[in-house]
């Protein structure tokens, strides 16, 4: 059996800076759903859990929550969130040897129930969900700059509609 298609390349943004990482962050927590899986890709340091802390709290301050501290899962592999009906696991899997680690993990329920987050979503080959959105983070022309390139399915592209265009490259 041939592999899967990769996921359809959706915008190319341009994040000048910190904000403007946490700004897109919180647009795409606007349109995440329960079932969602969102893959952050890009180099160490390239700024996915900067992103994944800016998309719970995001989540958080539109439940009416306070903010919430989001550390990096480097060694405990994953986190949960309960935030107002989505529990949000935020996963980091530069660590597993094997996409099966993660089952272990618990991220096939972490898909099926709530918002799964998932740093290094290469490590999981197939096991990444086919309607995953895919956001590779990559350094971009200064010191905090970062561009960003969002692949996604035909659902993806309809519920971003016009959101994302002020990022746009
Ligand atoms: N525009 C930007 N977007 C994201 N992070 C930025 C930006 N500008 C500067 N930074 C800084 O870059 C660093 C990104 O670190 P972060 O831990 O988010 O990276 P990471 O991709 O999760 O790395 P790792 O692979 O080690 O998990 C942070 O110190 C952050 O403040
Ligand atoms: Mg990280």
């Amino acid at each position: 059996m041939s592999a899967p298609p990769p996921p359809a390349a959706l915008a190319r943004l341009a994040l000048p800076d910190l904000d403007a990482t946490r700004a897109f962050a919180g647009a795409v927590a606007g349109v995440a759903r329960r079932g969602d899986a969102i893959g952050l890709a890009g180099a160490l340091g390239a700024g996915k859990t900067t992103f994944a802390r800016a998309f719970v709290n995001a989540r958080a301050a539109a439940a009416g929550g306070g903010p919430v501290e989001v550390p990096s899962p480097t060694f405990t592999l994953v986190q949960p969130y309960d935030i107002g009906d989505t529990v949000i696991h935020h996963f980091d899997l530069y660590r597993i040897e094997r996409p099966e680690d993660a089952l272990e993990l618990g991220i096939e329920d972490a898909f099926a129930d709530g918002i799964a987050l998932v740093e290094w979503p290469d490590r999981l080959g197939p096991l990444l969900p086919q309607g995953a959105l895919l956001v590779t983070l990559l350094q971009g022309a200064s010191a905090d700059a970062r561009d960003a390139e969002i692949a996604g399915g035909a659902v993806w592209r309809a519920r971003f509609g016009g959101t994302l265009d002020r990022f746009r490259a």
